[in-house]
């Protein structure tokens, strides 16, 4: 048997797992085990910026990010959480810089930061009857808050961030595909792997555990999500009795380039680029009249649904236009300033986005505008964790002994039914720190306990069972068909009808799963294996998905029905959580949404007050 021991086992070495690595390798022994080598991990596509209320070009407070955080997700965050996130953000970015991350800079040296959807400052000269359309109609008005490198932000990190990790020793067990938990009497004890160049299994015996493996948004037809993205650490341990938070939150991204869904920044707006229909209207003036193409994401990408819908795509086709040309930011006065841009400011603010259209659409985004649809992005559900990224196993909020996660494959709440742009790299450092911590100090105070006998040996047999099944119904079509019905019937918008279908579709595809085989029976880089094993995960998560967006009877945030248009937080204003229960079917049941209170008047009163979301 391949053995190894380490004080914390961090399995992924995106941006949440590398800093918990960080951390947590200044106390004790540490290792991770990634899929990929890790500075192809996907927080490397974050583009357009972190947030933290730096207030390096106008004032700000970490106040202000915490109310748009939770007003962002709909009221569906957990503030406490939110708090923290937007507090210790401002620390993080510092430590970052101080580890080298080398962000854009103001004209006096500081760290630049830019606009996103949905980041706000109050108007200061805000009067509520002023005529609609004015300034000072609008209560709150876009705030320079994301900290940025270019269109880049996300790749400097993972790379400053694994820099450090080699500096202090983190070691790496990289291209180690992570199988299964060793979990004993509800505790874990540590992971199964299998090495993909050999094909030969490992046993990573630990005290704490960390699944940081992102997100899945390869259940999605169009996705931003690499094709890494299958959601390995969650749907394992949704396989061991523990329930996942939050799943039918999903968000879509609105500006996906057409057909392909590669991420193109919402830098590009938060820098003046503005979204038209296929009659040239700049329509987000319809639906978000105060904040336009800068309201939120689930705000943006519905609205591009109904103008499609509406017949108003270009050529009345599925898409419509993103566009960031000077001449059109000019226009509509939506730089940053407000003053005059030209094409070399555009170009230097956002490279990579312009790269990509040249590459990828044959578009030149200087001289016109790019096709965009929305595009999965986001899970804003998965292992429900508390403050110190301990993973939940109940309502109550009793931890699974030893076992930890942050950033996307985690739900500590801070995105309730709808992220912020640019607060994914913020959770990612700021919970991502505070799981290190807490796993070294959870190891610190404990003896290794001893692993069963043969802890490999039933993923062994799964392995060689499934390598003996002969090859039948290819498994690629089952992927596709999955990606199909998730897009279609369980993606921006959704009915009772569409996700009945969906459910059954996707009950259907796990029973013909179980005798899907793979061709290439070797050991070594059997990528189809490894394929096929993670279109399990998928399945298993689409399958979660569909059952939280079900039972959800109201649209908030990113969950959008149809059938019931409002939302609804006489029933709905509480977590849910859904539990594996037997092989095609998953239960839910619901936890109460944390909520921050003050005093007024003597009284005590929620600090942030529920309203009707409008941008
Ligand atoms: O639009 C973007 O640059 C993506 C950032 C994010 O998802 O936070």
């Amino acid at each position: 048997m391949n053995y190894h021991r380490f004080d914390c086992i961090i399995v992924g070495a995106g941006g949440a797992g590398l800093m918990a690595a960080l951390e947590s390798s200044k106390r004790v022994g540490t290792a991770v085990v990634s899929k990929l080598y890790p500075t192809r991990s996907h927080t490397g596509a974050a583009q357009g910026g972190i947030a933290a209320a730096l207030a390096n070009l106008e004032h700000d407070s970490w106040e202000n990010h915490a109310y748009d955080t939770i007003k962002g997700g709909d009221f569906l965050v957990d503030q406490t959480a939110a708090e923290i996130l937007c507090r210790e953000a401002v620390e993080c970015i510092y430590d970052l810089e101080h580890m080298g991350l080398p962000f854009d800079r103001t004209a006096e040296g500081r760290i630049s930061q830019r606009r996103f959807g949905g980041h706000t400052k109050p108007n200061p000269n805000y009067d509520p009857t002023a005529a609609p359309g004015t300034e000072a109609a609008k209560p709150r008005l876009p705030v320079m808050r994301a900290c940025h490198a270019a269109d880049r932000t996300g790749h400097m990190i993972l790379q400053t961030l694994y820099q450090q990790c080699i500096k202090q020793g983190v070691t790496f067990f990289d291209e180690f595909h992570m199988l299964d938990l060793i979990m004993v009497d509800g505790e874990c004890r540590g992971i199964v792997a299998i090495e993909i160049a050999t094909g030969e299994l490992h046993v990573f015996h630990a005290k704490s555990v960390m699944l940081a493996t992102g997100g899945f948004g390869r259940m999605f037809k169009v996705s931003s999500n690499a094709y890494a993205l299958t959601g390995d650490g969650p749907a394992i341990a949704y396989r061991h009795g523990i329930p996942l938070q939050d799943m039918e939150f999903y968000q879509f991204h609105p500006t996906g380039i057409y057909r392909l869904g590669i991420l193109l920044s919402e830098a590009c707006r938060g820098d003046g680029g503005v979204m038209f229909n296929g009659k040239g209207e700049r329509f987000m003036e319809v639906y978000a009249p105060n904040l336009k193409d800068l309201a939120s994401r689930d705000v943006c990408s519905r609205s591009i649904y109904q103008e499609v819908r509406a017949g108003r795509g270009v050529d009345g086709k599925d898409y419509v236009y993103l566009d960031i040309r000077a001449e059109t930011i000019n226009k509509y006065k939506t730089s940053p300033t407000g003053g005059t841009v030209d094409s070399a400011w555009v170009e230097k603010r956002l490279p990579d986005i312009i790269d990509f259209a040249r590459t990828y659409l044959g578009v030149d985004p200087i001289k016109e505008p790019m096709p965009i649809q929305p595009t999965a992005h986001y899970a804003m559900g998965g292992l429900p964790t508390n403050l110190n990224g301990q993973v939940l196993r109940d309502s109550q909020g009793d931890p699974v002994p030893g076992l930890f996660s942050a950033g996307e494959s985690a739900c500590v709440s801070v995105h309730g039914a709808n992220r912020l742009g640019t607060n994914s790299l913020v959770d990612l450092v700021v919970y991502g720190r505070r799981t290190g911590r807490s796993m070294a100090a959870y190891a610190l105070d404990r003896e290794f306990k001893e692993l069963p006998s043969n802890p490999e040996g039933p993923t062994k047999s799964s392995i060689d069972s499934l390598l003996a099944r002969p090859r039948s119904e290819p498994w690629v079509k089952l992927r596709d068909e999955m990606q199909a019905t998730m897009m279609d019937d369980c993606g921006v918008y959704r009915t009772e009808e569409s996700l009945t279908r969906a459910r059954d579709k996707i009950a259907n595809l796990k029973e013909r799963y179980k005798s899907v085989g793979v061709s290439d029976k070797g050991s070594v880089f059997n990528t189809g294996l490894l394929e096929v094993l993670e279109l399990g995960c998928l399945l298993d998560l689409s399958e979660a998905t569909v059952a939280g967006a079900l039972a959800r009877q109201e649209s908030r945030g990113g969950h959008s029905r149809e059938d019931f248009p409002d939302r609804d937080d006489s029933r709905f204003f509480a977590h849910s959580l859904i539990w594996r229960a037997g092989d095609n079917q998953a239960n839910v049941t619901y936890k109460p949404v944390d909520i921050v209170m003050i005093e007024k008047d003597g009284e005590q009163v929620p600090k942030y007050p529920l309203e009707i979301r409008k941008y």
